[in-house]
């Protein structure tokens, strides 16, 4: 047992030799379509560590981009798992029924931050959660425009990509995409694309914009059947709104009877610290799209919506494998484990702990430009130089290699992001030993430059 390594323990640089090999089949075998950030070849995991097929052991700052959040291979997970898959392990929820899906449905329900009663459907992915929200908005409200946010990550089937504007690589040569979507700027404090002093006047002028140029010039709002929105943008550079936007959003979309639909995928289950990151603003959406973290690593994706938003009638939406009965009850297990432990503070503390200590490191280098973020999910956004604002993207890019290269797994977002998503489990000791590494490698690279 391993799972209180402290430090990384590389014993082959990698990629080793077992990694060469793989990769290069990888090549051969599989369509080239992901942007890797380096070469890792994972042949195990155990709660925060992971172990590659040379035989390193790393510490684990992505978990698996924000999906392990009650750690790798977690035991109560592995049992629920293992004990299902030994009973039934296929039974297609879209023409029968069965129990343990209905279970993780009611625990759903309870936990969602929606008005109840309310009512869950099961998916594969982010994304089809996605998919499946934009078809219930339209649905239910017999409207057909969506207003979503350019920096938005909510994933590339088609449908779910016209919402997604973080990078144009991710569109790039898949249009038409579906029409009637809008896209607004989103209130980035460190960059507000807006002429704002503050962050509150950000946020205002956000909300501002989709009320007096896209409702008064563009949409009718009885036309809109939603807003869209990660209430922490995660893709886009783990970006965390001024605390007026959301509740004045909520204000907004109330007054025109547009759906709320919050994109949970990334934000959820404690990840922020809360159970889900609207919490943190008070904000009851009409619909909340899941996945990532929701069945402990297993696939599996929910929307959870009130009543009135999930009106669909029989035969207009469904899919085989949603709420697969293996992935509905290790989710039960991950959220009964989440809450038996109290993920959520612990998330809240070490994040806090986290933050405090980036921060500090803004005095040691001037390659920090902003370090922002709620519970463990933390972003640290690189400079060329606070003055410029300029991205450090290529800087980004060789910081994280060397990390990789110590035995550290910590991956982008945005254009020039360090993103800090660990396990939720992760020791405590071990989580300040990776922030002090990210912190040395920053200095590092700047001394070098300079
Ligand atoms: C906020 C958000 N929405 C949707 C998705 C898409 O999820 P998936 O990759 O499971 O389709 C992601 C994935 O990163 C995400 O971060």
């Amino acid at each position: 047992m391993t799972g209180k390594l402290k430090e990384p323990r590389i014993v082959v640089e990698p990629p080793g030799p077992r990694a060469r090999e793989v990769i290069e089949k990888d090549r051969m075998y599989l369509m080239q379509s992901f942007a890797r950030w380096y070469p890792l070849v994972v042949d195990r995991a155990e709660d925060y560590v992971v172990y590659d097929v040379d035989g390193n052991a790393y510490i684990d700052l992505n978990a698996g981009i924000a999906v392990l959040n009650v750690g790798s291979t977690n035991p109560a997970v592995v049992e629920a798992a293992a004990s299902q898959l030994r009973r039934f392990t296929h039974y297609s929820l879209t023409d029968f029924y069965y129990e343990v899906a209905v279970r993780l449905a009611e625990k759903l329900v309870g936990i969602a931050p929606v008005e109840k009663p309310a009512k869950v459907f099961f998916t594969n992915s982010g994304a089809e959660s996605i998919e499946a929200a934009l078809k219930a908005s339209r649905y239910s409200t017999g409207r057909q425009y969506i207003v979503a946010f350019l920096g938005a990550f909510h994933g590339r089937t088609m449908g779910a990509l016209s919402l997604t504007a973080s990078k144009p690589v991710q569109r790039l040569g898949f249009s038409p995409l579906l029409p009637s979507v809008v896209h607004v700027p989103y209130p980035y404090p460190y960059r507000c694309p807006f002429a704002a002093e503050e962050p509150g006047e950000c946020g205002e002028m956000a909300l501002g914009f989709v009320e007096e140029w896209v409702l008064g010039k563009l949409v009718d709002p009885s036309e809109v059947a939603a807003f869209v929105f990660e209430p922490i943008q995660g893709e886009g550079g783990y970006i965390v709104p001024p605390d007026n936007f959301l509740p004045g959003l909520e204000k907004l979309a109330r007054r025109h009877g547009i759906l709320l639909v919050a994109d949970e995928v990334q934000t959820g289950f404690c990840r922020t610290g809360r159970r889900f990151a609207v919490e943190h603003w008070g904000v009851k959406p009409d619909i909340v799209a899941l996945a990532k973290a929701i069945a402990g690593g297993l696939p599996l994706g929910a929307v959870v919506g009130s009543d009135k938003a999930m009106t669909i009638r029989p035969g207009g939406h469904a899919t085989t494998f949603g709420g697969n009965p293996v992935s509905s009850a290790a989710a039960i297990a991950a959220i009964d484990y989440m809450e038996r432990e109290r993920l959520c503070d612990r998330a809240a503390r070490l994040g806090e702990k986290t933050l405090k200590r980036l921060k500090e490191a803004m005095d040691e280098t001037s390659m920090i430009g902003d370090v922002r973020g709620k519970g463990l999910m933390i972003g640290v956004e690189l400079v060329k130089s606070r003055e410029t604002k300029e991205p450090a993207s290529r800087e980004l890019a060789e910081v994280l290699m060397r990390l990789f290269k110590r035995g550290y797994l910590v991956i982008g977002a945005g254009v020039s992001t360090i993103r800090i998503s660990p396990p939720l489990t992760i020791d405590e000791e071990a989580l300040m030993n990776a922030v002090e590494a990210i912190i040395e490698e920053v200095k590092r690279l700047e001394r070098e430059r300079d």
